[in-house]
């Protein structure tokens, strides 16, 4: 596509220091097109003024704060091509939402219970221990607790109404990732922000079976998320997923921001 199209990039302050969204804005400023920047916390809004996004081909978030959800709704109302649409990105946000997709899709996760930390107590069977317990709405491994058993669980310091409680897999020490440009996967070995390593092993990119990249494929379509990345753990039954989140860092994905503005571009290339 040789034409200049004008790309909005919707990205709370705290990721402008981070590879994603800026690689890919680097990109698309190399290949000569207009981008503008909104960060969704920035200024307030009026409702029915839709000039913040009329001049955009489309719409690019990263980003999960009410204020740049709102944003992405407002402009799709309105026809516009976003990506991740919100609605894909909300179904992810929310821990519990996403885990009942992932539990009634058939893909293997571990088996998860939700409950108040005294239910899940006296409900979860003994066997099933180590459990992990997760906030509902937690990223960056925040508020993440290992017990090993329900006297443990019952006096955790939980300040949350509910937990999300998960059967907790000994690995060594680090995740697989899938991450994905719609139907486009790569396989990432990352050490776990949660587990300490016991052994070094070499992070980066590993072979993509066509279990892992049928795995990738159907995560991202569950959600309808353009822009992911899977987070799976290793185990003796095989991948187990932990999570999906929307547009990650793509961290040692080859020539990520290309790959990424041209997805962006083919997106709009459809529209017109
Ligand atoms: N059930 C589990 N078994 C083993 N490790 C887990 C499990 N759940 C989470 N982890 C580890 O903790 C990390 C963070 O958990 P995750 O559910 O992705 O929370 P966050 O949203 O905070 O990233 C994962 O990347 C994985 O290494
Ligand atoms: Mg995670």
């Amino acid at each position: 596509m040789s034409s200049s199209q004008t790309i909005g990039i919707l990205a709370e302050a705290r990721y402008l220091t981070q590879n994603q969204p800026m690689g890919l804005c680097q990109e698309l400023e190399r290949r000569g097109h207009r981008l503008s920047l909104i960060d969704p916390q920035k200024t307030f809004y009026v409702m029915g003024d839709d000039s913040w996004f009329a001049g955009l081909d489309i719409l690019v978030g990263r980003g999960r704060s009410w204020g740049l959800l709102a944003l992405l709704n407002w402009a799709e109302r309105s026809g516009k091509i976003t990506i991740n649409r919100q609605e894909a990105i909300s179904a992810v946000h929310n821990k519990a939402h996403m885990s009942l997709a992932f539990a009634a899709s058939g893909l293997p996760v571990p088996q998860t219970y939700l409950g108040s930390i005294n239910q899940l107590a006296g409900g979860i069977p003994v066997d099933a221990y180590p459990i992990i317990l997760k906030p509902i709405f937690g990223d960056n491994s925040r508020g993440l607790l290992v017990v090993n058993s329900p006297d443990e669980m019952a006096g955790a310091d939980w300040a949350e109404p509910v937990a999300l409680a998960q059967r907790y897999f000994q690995t060594d020490g680090y995740d697989l990732k899938l991450y994905g440009i719609a139907d486009k996967i790569w396989a990432i070995r990352k050490r776990s922000p949660f587990n300490a390593a016991r052994e070094q092993i070499e992070e980066g990119l590993v072979p993509l079976t066509p279990e892992l990249e049928d795995l990738g494929v159907r995560c991202g379509k569950l959600f309808g998320l353009e822009l992911f990345g899977v987070d799976c753990i290793l185990t003796e039954q095989g991948p187990q997923i932990i999570e999906i989140n929307d547009y990650p860092n793509y961290t040692s994905v080859p020539d990520a921001n290309a790959e990424l503005a041209d997805y962006v571009l083919r997106r709009v290339a459809e529209r017109i």
